[in-house]
């Protein structure tokens, strides 16, 4: 793992999104400004919006502006259906080989939710298992079809490492390991294999592995049990989403992922929520809290911590936060609360 230094106001790219991006966006950016983010930002299209505007759902003018400055934050994006067109998240992951899908949970006061206390980091693989691409009709009649799952010892040491060097770097105690290798002994059981390898490194850290159904089931009923988890693509997918009902909803959940050498793509873990595009009540905590994780990346501490401290002002009062979280705010009224409360 390599780190970069960046320049004090760096240029980011600024990919709206499509459905209720462009809404959460535009919080995000004046939310950011207000808690003194020193941000460049150079917007360009990704999605549906391009694919309408361009012809191209990621057009070679976003790929080079994030190859060029190597940070991007990013509203939800819809793939077009049929035609060819891959998923642009999973084209952007594989294309710059963000590997690690870093996700934390952690409660927020005041935030409606059936559980208190929990704080867990999740860490998914990014660019392997059954999202690899590799997938066919394996007749002509189009009777049947497969996905293959492909799990490699490079792509899961170098994750694992991520999470157990994350562990130290945070202070945490635990990684818990999840894979279902009972069934899939060779793809899952290679994963846990490498898992097993690495933790002897980190002697420092409890390791320990967990099947991922079960994992499933403790999630829900002892979540207090977890600290960091890794995992493969397709239960990271899922358990996070998992995660994220526990401290309120999608509404709430950041989202990270990073590559060596400084490349990395923020986002919210939400998707476009086509069910209320333009109604002005959308809830941008996702993607502030994910700006709130750029800020760090980019060595810019202070501004994310008064960032993540307006948030929090903003979501503990039922008048100021969104109706998503049994609030009585929009949008506009959610983001004035976290600028004044930033500005307080
Ligand atoms: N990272 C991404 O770009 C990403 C992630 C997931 C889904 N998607 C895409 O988004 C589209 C819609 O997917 P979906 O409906 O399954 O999931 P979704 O996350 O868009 O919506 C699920 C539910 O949560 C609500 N919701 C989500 N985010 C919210 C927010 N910020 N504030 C308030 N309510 C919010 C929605 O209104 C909806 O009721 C699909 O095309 C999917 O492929 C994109």
């Amino acid at each position: 793992m390599t780190t970069t230094s960046f320049p004090a106001r760096p240029t980011v790219t600024l990919i709206e999104g499509d459905g209720i991006g462009p809404e959460i966006a535009a919080a995000t950016v004046r939310a950011i400004a207000a808690a003194g983010g020193q941000i460049e930002w150079e917007r360009q299209l990704a999605g549906m919006t391009a694919a309408e505007q361009t012809g191209d759902p990621l057009p070679a003018a976003t790929v080079a502006s994030i190859k060029q400055h190597q940070v991007a934050l990013k509203g939800p994006l819809g793939t077009p259906i049929g035609a060819g067109f891959r998923s642009v998240n999973v084209t952007l992951r594989q294309q710059f080989d963000l590997y690690a899908n870093v996700r934390p949970t952690v409660t927020i006061p005041g935030v409606p939710s059936r559980y208190t206390g929990v704080d867990i980091v999740m860490v998914r693989e990014n660019t392997e298992d059954l999202y690899a691409g590799v997938e066919h009709y394996i007749d002509a009649r189009r009777s049947a079809a497969e996905s293959i799952a492909i799990i490699t010892r490079y792509g899961s040491e170098r994750v694992i490492v991520y999470a157990f060097e994350y562990a130290r770097r945070h202070g945490r105690k635990r990684v818990t390991l999840v894979h279902k290798a009972n069934i899939l002994k060779l793809s899952n059981g290679l994963f846990l294999d490498v898992g097993r390898e690495v933790a002897q490194r980190y002697p420092d850290i409890v390791f320990d592995d967990m099947i991922v159904d079960a994992t499933a089931m403790k999630l829900v009923v002892a979540p207090e049990r977890f600290d960091v988890i890794v995992t493969m693509n397709l239960f990271g997918d899922i358990l996070s989403d998992l995660t994220a009902g526990l401290i309120g909803g999608l509404g709430v959940a950041p989202a990270a992922n990073i590559g060596d050498a400084g490349c990395a793509i923020f986002e919210a873990v939400h998707g476009t929520a086509p069910d209320i595009v333009g109604r002005g009540i959308a809830n941008p905590t996702g993607l502030m809290l994910s700006a709130a994780m750029l800020l760090e990346h980019v060595g810019q501490g202070d501004a994310a911590a008064r960032l993540r401290k307006g948030i929090l002002v903003a979501l503990a009062d039922v008048t100021t936060r969104t109706g998503d979280l049994g609030g009585q705010a929009d949008t506009r009224g959610y983001t004035d609360a976290v600028v004044r409360a930033i500005e307080a």
